[in-house]
């Protein structure tokens, strides 16, 4: 039997897309941050709609049982949102939640069942000590063979950073340096858990030193900064706290619809192309550590059916969970080779805003935050903003016709990808 190759059966569109603000949020829970989304959603969609079109909620999130001991999410977002009684599907796939929740409700605008979705992700994780929560975390390894064994997230992507480094023979201030870009990019992102480059967290600190009459630290450049484990201490070798994400709590959502019925909402909508998601062994079975096998299925999925190539891409938004996860995605996607070229791409600039491939424009998850479940819708919302040359101070200043998201599940046994376009 020919399995013929996949295609969407009629077009999909995204026509509104917002996000909570993401962060440290005591103040806020899952709902609250899910109304904030919608809220926000509602607002970017430029001409009016009646949520009562809305026929299914698809919702990303990845353990409100553990951070919040709330389970059946999806149903109580559908009634925080004033949705209810339309069906409610919770999406879990660890990190990758929200970016297999998009996934699916493309399928479900696609294959006609119905013509328009609400689609968010959503995550409160900032309940637990930093013990507990890394824990919850290594909850999606496999806890048989690596959480058993004391491997924390940071531990898992320490172990394909010294990998990485020992086979392309990079150092850690490569992988540093995407910290910095990432940072330079979330500072002017209004609604991104760190609102600082990592000069300006530099600085705040020298000053803070000052104002308590404490020693005052020599540092000059960022570099100096993050060398000093004072104020960048490692957590798992060779991963620092500037290689890490932090632990945010935010939601985001957005609005599909079948292509042919888009222009009731807005001129500009953003059309989802192409969709490919793979999942892949844990560590131990998988057959390479420098590069994840499952992305580079799903990429290859996603192009194919888009009918386009890595170097088509104006912008990208990846999964940064760790410095080494940009490096990682830069070579699977295709952008950049894997090794030097890869992870050198943000050192030289090739990866900033005026670059030749922007990458994390929101400031990605190191900087923007990683509210786990709610992570591959935001970085939808980030395509959807620059792509109609809405994303402020960051704005890139090309035309951006075609974009793509890129969200990992662990430490790669899922990965998703999105291609998206704008016509015009
Ligand atoms: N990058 C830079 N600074 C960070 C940070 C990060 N990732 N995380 C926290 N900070 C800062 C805080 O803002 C705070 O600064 P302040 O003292 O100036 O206010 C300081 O570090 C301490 O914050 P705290 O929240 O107490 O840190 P922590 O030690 O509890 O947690 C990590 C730090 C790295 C352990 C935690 O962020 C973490 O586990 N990250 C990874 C999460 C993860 O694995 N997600 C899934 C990925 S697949």
């Amino acid at each position: 039997m020919t399995i013929r190759k996949r295609k969407l059966g009629r077009g999909v569109a995204v026509v509104g897309a917002g996000m909570s603000r993401f962060g440290v949020h005591p103040d806020l829970n899952t709902r609250d941050l899910f109304v904030e989304a919608y809220l926000d959603m509602k607002k970017s969609v430029d001409r009016d709609f009646d949520p009562k079109d809305i026929g299914a909620l698809y919702l990303g999130n990845a353990a409100s049982e553990v951070w919040e001991a709330q389970g059946s999410t999806a149903a109580l977002m559908a009634a925080a949102t004033g949705l209810t009684p339309i069906p409610a599907f919770k999406i879990e796939d660890a990190c990758a939640s929200s970016g297999v929740a998009l996934r699916d409700g493309v399928i479900g605008i696609a294959s006609g069942f119905y013509d328009m979705v609400l689609v968010g992700g959503a995550e409160k994780m900032n309940t637990l000590p930093t013990d507990w929560n890394t824990l919850a975390l290594a909850s999606f390894s496999n806890t048989v063979y690596e959480g058993a064994a004391g491997f924390s997230f940071p531990a898992l992507y320490a172990s394909m950073a010294t990998a990485y480094m020992h086979k392309h023979g990079i150092g850690h201030d490569d992988l540093l340096r995407g910290a910095i870009k990432n940072h330079l990019n979330g500072a002017l992102n209004p609604k991104a858990h760190f609102k600082q480059t990592v000069k300006e967290l530099m600085e705040a600190r020298i000053a803070r030193a000052k104002q308590r009459n404490e020693p005052v630290p020599g540092w000059k450049t960022e570099m100096d900064f993050m060398h000093d484990p004072r104020a960048n201490p490692v957590v798992a070798w060779p991963n620092t706290l500037f290689d890490c994400c932090p632990v945010s709590d935010g939601a985001a959502c957005v609005l599909l619809c079948a292509e042919d019925i888009a222009r009731n909402f807005t001129d500009t909508p953003v059309y989802i192309i192409g969709t490919g998601q793979a999942s892949g062994h844990d560590l131990g079975d998988r057959d390479t550590l420098t590069s994840i096998p499952a992305a580079k299925l799903a990429a290859k999925q996603a192009y194919e059916m888009a009918g386009v190539t890595a170097s088509d891409i104006k912008i990208a938004e990846v999964h940064d969970c760790f410095t080494i996860a940009e490096v990682l995605a830069l070579g699977d996607l295709g952008f950049f080779a894997e090794g030097k070229e890869a992870a050198t791409a943000a050192g030289e600039g090739k990866t900033a805003r005026d670059g030749i491939k922007p990458v994390n424009t929101s400031g990605g998850l190191k900087c923007k935050g990683h509210p786990v479940g709610a992570s591959g819708v935001a970085m939808a919302v980030e395509i959807f903003e620059q792509m109609r040359g809405h994303a402020g101070a960051r704005q890139v200043k090309k035309d951006i016709n075609l974009a793509l998201a890129h969200n990992i599940g662990a430490h790669g046994t899922t990965a998703v990808v999105h291609i998206f376009e704008r016509r015009g």
